[in-house]
């Protein structure tokens, strides 16, 4: 490579979970420190990072996609922009992104991106360089502290997962399961809240797997971590995601009823309503389990809306297991859910048990589930219809006057009105779509 002028401009995009989008948002404060500018929307950037997600085929493929159209931007405005690849894919497949794609000049992994400023160096000289070391906790201290936030902010609190799902790629791109002290989320939240956020989520690929010790030294877990941040005065709102359904201990279920702060809504990803499938997935808990915790957490919290996550068309997985799948989704009555196809992922061992389910088939099956799905998520939204609740007003809408926010439920709310962004206000619900509420603002803002 080249040696180039040193960047003044970057963009960082990021795909996949929320968890990435939490890491672009710290990799664009420590470019921002280091002086680089964020490029303005429309126009090209000196630097492009791109965050990746290895979660499935499709979303590794457009990596590639995405760099070519990169240096083809690049090439026609006469520049050379410095390609950045980093996420899940720059973890799982950092040499081979080298070997095929001469216009990048740096791959980062998850855990590593806290050195993307010598990195930058070396690229500026001409040098190529891959860092995807996995040290834990060193990332944090290392990055700026956060001094600017929307309303609703994101906290990764635990990386890694030690699951080992059989269809999947995390425990391999993000490492074994660590947790954040307890003191640096404490001041992460506190500068968040002084930087305007009024609701935080609490993110980690198993986030209540959560532990650490509290100021005085005592063992707590994810409740304990939710009870302290509800004590900050500023901060409204409390979510976490995502949980599996074999980390969920008493007192998390016990805090849904007891902290107002923590909204009223659990992510608790199911996969498959087939026990056979289960197994072969390795999800340690069976349908009835699933079922069985979900009444606890209903009985704690009566109001708890529901998501889920699904995969449709694991190996071996028959026209009986599906039907089961749709008989978990009748009886829970998701108020949201993603479901997806089955994508054989490089490693895993799913990737190599026979009776792979052909693509028409998980086409058919997709449909099917997203058709109920969607029933439910209709039904749960027209059932709010009447009722008054506060929303968290998050942007403007596309209308004059329209502001755009969230219900408890983590539903989509468009009002009308005197607002501003990072207001609570009493809305009622008029009307409900699939994906969003219309709302009448009741009172000006709370706070
Ligand atoms: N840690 C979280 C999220 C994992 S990734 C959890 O356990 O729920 C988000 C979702 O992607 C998963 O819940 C699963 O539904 C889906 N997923 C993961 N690997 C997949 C694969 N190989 N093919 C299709 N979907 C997959
Ligand atoms: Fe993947 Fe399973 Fe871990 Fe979730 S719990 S990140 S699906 S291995
Ligand atoms: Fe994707 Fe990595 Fe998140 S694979 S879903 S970006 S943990």
């Amino acid at each position: 490579m080249r040696p180039v002028a040193p960047p003044k401009t970057f963009r960082v995009k990021s795909f996949g979970c929320q968890m990435n989008v939490y890491d672009g948002e710290r990799m664009a404060e420590l470019l921002a420190e280091q002086g680089i500018a964020p490029a303005v929307e429309g126009e090209a950037a000196d630097l492009v990072v791109l965050n990746t997600c290895h979660i499935r085929e499709k979303a590794a493929e457009k990596v590639y996609s995405d760099i070519g159209r990169i240096s083809k931007a690049g090439a026609e405005a006469g520049t050379t922009p410095l390609i950045a690849v980093a996420g899940c894919v720059a973890q799982a497949e950092g040499e081979e992104i080298m070997a095929r794609a001469p216009a990048v000049s740096m791959v980062v992994g998850p855990q590593a991106y806290h050195r993307l400023p010598g990195m930058i160096e070396q690229a500026v000289a001409g040098r190529r360089t891959t860092d995807t070391d996995m040290p834990a906790d060193a990332k944090f201290a290392a990055l700026p502290q956060r001094r600017r936030s929307a309303p609703a902010a994101f906290l990764t609190v635990q990386e890694g997962c030690d699951k080992f799902c059989t269809y999947c790629v995390v425990p391999y791109t993000r490492g074994a399961e660590i947790s954040r002290p307890f003191a640096a989320l404490f001041d992460e939240a506190q500068r968040l809240a002084d930087a305007g956020a009024r609701e935080i989520t609490l993110l980690g690929q198993n986030v209540s797997a959560w532990r650490g010790e509290d100021a005085r030294g005592r063992p707590i877990g994810l409740a304990g971590l939710i009870r302290a941040i509800a004590d900050l005065p500023d901060i409204a709102r409390i979510r976490y995601t995502t949980s599996h359904p074999a980390d969920m201990d008493d007192e998390l279920i016990a805090a849904h009823g007891e902290i107002g702060k923590l909204m009223p809504y659990l992510h608790l990803p199911v996969q498959s309503g087939s026990n056979r499938i289960l197994r072969a997935m390795n999800r340690s808990h069976s349908t009835e389990s699933y079922l069985a915790l979900l009444d606890r957490f209903r009985d704690a919290r009566p109001d708890l809306a529901l998501s889920g996550d699904f995969i449709v068309g694991f190996p071996g997985e028959s026209e009986a297991d599906f039907a089961d799948t749709l008989r978990l989704v009748d009886a829970v009555g998701y108020a949201a859910a993603f479901s997806f196809k089955y994508s054989p992922r490089p490693g895993t061992p799913a990737a190599t048990m026979p009776d792979q389910v052909a693509p028409e088939i998980m086409d058919e099956r997709l449909q099917r589930l997203q058709g109920a799905l969607g029933r439910h998520q209709l039904a749960f939204n027209q059932a709010s219809v009447g009722k008054s609740c506060t929303v968290l007003v998050e942007r403007r809408g596309k209308l004059p006057g329209q502001w755009l926010g969230k219900s408890p439920w983590l539903q989509s709310v468009h009002f009308t009105g005197e607002a501003a962004i990072g207001d609570l206000v009493e809305v009622e619900l008029t009307a409900a779509g699939p994906n969003s509420l219309a709302g009448r603002l009741l009172e000006p803002a709370l706070a």
